[in-house]
C-alpha cells in the first residue's frame, strides 16, 4: 500500500513507460477502406470526410502502390454505383464486369501481394438504398442471400482474397462459405461483420456512395431490421457465435469508439481474430474538431487507434490508415 506501493514509478520518464507498455500500434493493424467511381483521373473529395477521396481506377492503382509502400497490407474496396444501374436484384454487383470486379482484378494485378477486401452488400447497387432485396414491404432475407453469393463469388473469381459481407442478413456466411467451398474457392475467406449495429455514424459514408435508403413509404425508412439495436450488448455474442459456426475467418464490431465494450467481449470469448472498423462518422468528428483547432489531429488520431488495441482488436479498418502509417514511420 501507499506509500510504498507508488505508480508514479512506472511513469517517470518515457524509458520506463515504453518498457511497460501494454500494447502497440502499427501499420500491420490497419485496413484502408478505399472508394471507387467511373471515369479516368478523377479525385473527387467527399465533403463530410475531409482528405478521403473517389477516385477512378487509374488514380485507385496509384494510391494502391503508395499506400503499399507506406506499409499498409489490406484494402477493403467499397464502389460507387451509376444510378442508371441500381434496381431492386442488386445485379450490377457479380457483373463479372463491374467496377468492383474489374478494381479488384487491377488491384491484384498491380500488387499481387495487396490483401483485398471487397465489400459485400447490396446498398450501392440498391434503387432504394437497402442492404437486400425488398419484398412486400420488407428486406426480405433468403432471396438477399443468394444474391450476396453470387456477388461473393464473382468478387472471388476476380481474385479477392477475402470477402467481407456488411449487410447483415442471417445465414449470409454459411451460405456464402458453401458456395465458395464449391467453386473451388477454398482459399478465399470471409470477413464476416458479425456485430454490425444501426448507427448514425455511418451518415458520411452514405453522402460518398450515395447509398443512404430513399424517402419511400413503401420500404422500411433505415436499417433497424437487420443491423444491431444499439441498446445491446450480449446479443452481440450470439451474433459472432453463430458467423464462427458458418465459417467466418474474421469476424467485425462496428463501429468502433463507441462500441469498444463490444470489442473487448468478442475477444475475451472467441479465439477467432478480431476486427473493428472506424466508421465515417467517428472520422468526421475528428476532422471537424482538428479543423476548428479544437482537438490535435495527430494525437487524437492516434489515442484513438491505439484504443482499439486496447480493446483487444487485431486489426482496425480505418479511414486514418495513409496518415496514420506516415506518422507511425516518423
Ligand atoms: C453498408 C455499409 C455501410 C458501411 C460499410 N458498409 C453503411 C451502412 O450500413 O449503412 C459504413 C462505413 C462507414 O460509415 O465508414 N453495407
Amino acid at each position: 500500500m501507499f506509500p510504498y506501493n507508488r505508480h508514479r514509478r512506472l511513469r517517470k520518464n518515457e524509458s520506463i513507460r515504453s518498457l511497460v507498455r501494454e500494447n502497440h500500434l502499427s501499420v500491420n493493424d490497419f485496413v484502408l477502406p478505399i472508394f471507387v467511381a467511373e471515369g479516368e483521373n478523377i479525385k473527387q473529395e467527399i465533403p463530410s470526410m475531409p482528405g478521403i477521396y473517389r477516385h477512378s481506377l487509374d488514380l485507385t492503382i496509384k494510391e494502391v502502390k503508395e499506400i503499399w509502400d507506406l506499409g499498409i497490407k489490406a484494402v477493403n474496396i467499397y464502389v460507387k454505383v451509376d444510378e442508371n444501374l441500381k434496381d431492386n436484384t442488386g445485379k450490377e454487383a457479380w457483373n463479372p464486369d463491374g467496377l468492383m470486379q474489374r478494381t479488384i482484378k487491377e488491384i491484384k494485378n498491380a500488387v499481387p501481394e495487396m490483401i483485398v477486401m471487397p465489400d459485400v452488400a447490396l446498398d450501392p447497387f440498391s434503387m432504394y438504398g437497402h442492404d437486400g432485396i425488398i419484398g412486400n414491404g420488407e428486406v426480405l432475407n433468403d432471396e438477399t442471400n443468394d444474391a450476396l453469393v453470387k456477388m461473393s463469388l464473382a468478387q472471388a473469381a476476380a481474385g479477392a482474397d477475402f470477402v467481407a459481407p456488411s449487410d447483415m442478413m442471417d445465414g449470409r456466411i454459411g451460405a456464402i462459405r458453401e458456395a465458395l467451398e464449391e467453386n473451388g474457392f477454398y482459399n478465399v475467406g470471409i470477413v464476416s461483420y458479425a456485430a454490425k449495429y444501426a448507427s448514425s455514424f455511418y451518415g458520411p459514408f452514405r453522402d460518398a456512395l450515395d447509398s443512404a435508403p430513399v424517402d419511400n413509404q413503401e420500404i422500411p425508412k433505415d436499417k433497424k431490421t437487420y443491423q444491431m439495436d444499439f441498446h445491446n450488448a450480449y446479443e452481440a455474442l450470439r451474433e459472432v457465435e453463430e458467423d464462427i459456426n458458418e465459417g467466418a475467418d474474421i469476424v467485425m464490431v462496428k463501429p468502433g469508439m463507441a462500441y469498444l465494450d463490444i470489442v473487448r467481449m468478442v475477444k475475451g470469448n472467441y479465439n477467432i481474430p478480431v476486427s473493428v472498423f472506424q466508421v465515417s462518422g467517428e472520422y468526421s468528428m475528428i476532422k471537424a474538431a482538428a479543423a476548428n483547432g479544437w482537438l490535435d489531429h495527430d494525437k487524437i488520431m492516434l489515442e484513438s487507434l491505439t484504443a482499439f488495441k486496447r480493446a483487444g482488436a487485431d486489426m482496425i479498418f480505418t479511414y486514418f490508415a495513409k496518415e496514420a502509417a506516415k506518422l507511425l514511420r516518423g
